[in-house]
């Protein structure tokens, strides 16, 4: 059987054709064809290499072949087939990520756990760090307002992946054209999704995965039934997902999939998608014309945030000032605790 893998490429029609793949009938012989050589996006990556794996290990008995993928040697060369079990191209992060990009990236998450033992701090400083230097290969540069975006949007995704999803390990992909004004990261685990993530805290317990993923964006809502009490800087919030998105909506696009849910938010849009992915996927599509200044404007959606989050049900309304509500550099040197 030959299977087509769809000609956009956008998040909407991968998401579209997961739903196809989910579908079909039983085969000896799937031949996915890849096409023309066209434009592959890196958040369009993740999830067609997500998407491609589930499917390959959902049918052991069958055979999966490629055609066509020679065509497509940008997206080989970023380690998108080998990510989903094909011999071709480079492996995932082999590609030596330069000219302001990120490669298809596996990040191992009890790697990281074990390094901020073995190094004495916490988690959150370790993934603090792996921001900052994915946000550097990003934009060739450890300050400005982009990469201070940058490595504060990465930290707050890849910290959720790490202390919600229970996924052994996350995908990380990314790129910036200096000459379009725009950063596109992806970022997914094949987790436990956001619905059960949120029924952790008994006030998000009854909502289904579309009304899950709508109300994580919310301020101060938290699937950590602890979220702002306590006084550690990495103490969960509810903020993370709230000032992202926002980030991302002044000028850019921000999306989350998750289960059979997506969303795609701009600054006056939103789309409401079906969707059709293992745990959690977000995008984050920055436009970096006129970038404001960061620490103005988390301190904006901060303030916004905390009078909005008075209204919501169960969300968190506590003073409490945590990572998701900061940059790094107001924290740093706050928090330094000799304990052992
Ligand atoms: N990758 C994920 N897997 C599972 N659940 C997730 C994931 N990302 C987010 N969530 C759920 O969405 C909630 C909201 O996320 P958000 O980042 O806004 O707040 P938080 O992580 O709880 O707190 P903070 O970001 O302030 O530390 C999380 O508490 C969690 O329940
Ligand atoms: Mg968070």
């Amino acid at each position: 059987m030959i299977v087509t893998i769809p000609n956009s490429l956008a998040p909407p029609s991968i998401l579209a054709f997961a739903a196809e793949l989910d579908g079909l009938p039983a085969a000896e012989l799937y031949e996915f064809d890849f096409g023309r050589s066209r434009w592959f996006p890196p958040f369009s990556m993740l999830l067609l290499a997500i998407i491609l794996k589930r499917f390959r290990d959902a049918h052991p008995e069958s055979r999966c072949r490629a055609r066509n993928h020679e065509h497509h040697t940008y997206a080989a060369h970023l380690g998108f087939f080998r990510s989903f079990g094909l011999q071709h191209g480079n492996s995932p992060g082999a590609a030596p990520g330069s000219d302001n990009y990120v490669p298809i990236t596996r990040l191992d998450i009890e790697e990281i756990r074990r390094e901020a033992v073995d190094r004495w701090v916490e988690v959150g400083d370790v993934l603090e760090a792996k921001a900052r230097e994915l946000a550097g290969v990003l934009t060739r540069t450890d300050q400005g307002a982009l990469f201070d975006t940058l490595s504060y949007s990465i930290r707050e995704i890849i910290r959720n992946t790490v202390e919600h999803s229970e996924a052994p390990d996350l995908l990380i992909c990314a790129q910036y054209w200096p000459t379009r004004n725009e950063v596109e990261v992806g970022i997914a685990d094949a987790g436990i999704g956001i619905m059960r993530g949120l029924q952790r805290n008994p006030s998000f317990a009854d909502l289904d995965e579309r009304q899950a993923i709508q109300t994580a964006l919310m301020p101060g809502v938290s699937g950590n039934p602890l979220a702002g009490t306590g006084t550690d800087v990495w103490q969960n919030s509810g903020y993370g997902l709230y000032m992202t998105n926002r980030i991302c909506r002044s000028g850019g696009k921000f999306m989350i999939c998750s289960g059979n849910a997506a969303l795609q938010l701009t600054a006056n849009d939103k789309m409401d998608l079906a969707g059709n992915m293992p745990g959690t996927a977000v995008r984050l599509l920055i436009n970096t014309d006129r970038l404001p200044d960061l620490r103005e404007q988390l301190q904006r959606f901060h303030e916004e945030g905390r009078r909005a989050a008075q209204t919501i049900r169960g969300a968190n309304t506590s003073f409490a000032s945590t990572a998701s509500q900061m940059l790094s550099e107001d924290f740093q040197g706050n928090e330094i605790d000799d304990d052992f």
